[in-house]
């Protein structure tokens, strides 16, 4: 069946719950493109960096190279022997993640680590449907309200919902960019259904 399934969508819509359910349904790895933008920006902060220099943070992660693995229950994100995966979803990393991923240099940097992977995979992130994986055959964009969004996430995070949503609405839209469905992409609102609803959703698409 299978080569490349592209889930694309805004932040906290599920992309990544719902890429592990349909890959262990397929039996292929999935790949979630917004670590490696998160492992950057930790990086970055960790050796007190300015996000917006491109230059340093490069040099940065071109002598300490980081390695993304896709495993099918859930990503990893390592830098040597360290496992950075616990420490990419902090607040912190949520606040300044979107500078780093708007430098073509950084986004270059990943877009080679995810073309570089054997299919087939599921890939989640915002363009991999888009400017990644164009010619993937099977495309998903996940949606939500801000407000729901936020709900889901205030049960992974210290903050409270308002707090949450405002950060959200404020990623989504530095995100506005790399944000677009393809053309080509089924477009599902995840309010109204569980995961395991949008999972069956996308299977029953690629059957
Ligand atoms: P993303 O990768 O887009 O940031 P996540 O996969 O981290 O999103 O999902 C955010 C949270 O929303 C997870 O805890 C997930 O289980 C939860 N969630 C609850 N209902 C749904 C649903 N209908 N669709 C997708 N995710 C959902
Ligand atoms: O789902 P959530 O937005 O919380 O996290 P993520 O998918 O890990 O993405 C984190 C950030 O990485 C996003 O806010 C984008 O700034 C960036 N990103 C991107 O620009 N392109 C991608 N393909 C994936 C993530």
């Amino acid at each position: 069946l299978l080569m490349i399934v592209t889930i694309d969508g805004v932040a906290a819509s599920g992309k990544s719950s719902v890429s592990s359910g349909v890959a262990q349904a397929l039996g292929v790895p999935y790949v979630s493109s917004g670590l490696l933008y998160r492992a950057a920006t930790l990086l970055g902060l960790e050796a007190d960096l300015d996000l917006r220099g491109a230059p340093d943070l490069l040099n940065l992660l071109g002598a300490h190279p980081v390695r993304l693995e896709p495993l099918a229950g859930g990503n990893r994100v390592w830098q040597g022997e360290r496992d950075l995966t616990d420490d990419l979803h902090s607040t912190r990393v949520d606040r300044g993640v979107s500078v780093v991923a708007a430098l073509p240099e950084v986004r270059e940097w990943v877009d080679a680590q995810l073309r570089a992977l054997p299919e087939p995979f599921v890939a989640e992130g915002r363009d991999m449907g888009t400017n990644v994986f164009p010619h993937a055959p099977h495309k998903f964009y996940l949606t939500a309200s801000a407000r729901i969004r936020a709900e889901r996430r205030a049960r992974e995070r210290p903050e409270d919902v308002p707090a949450i949503e405002a950060d959200l609405q404020r990623r989504d839209e530095l995100d506005t960019v790399q944000s677009a469905p393809a053309p080509d992409a089924l477009v599902i609102d995840t309010g109204p259904l569980d995961l395991q609803g949008v999972i069956d959703t996308i299977l029953t698409r690629l059957h």
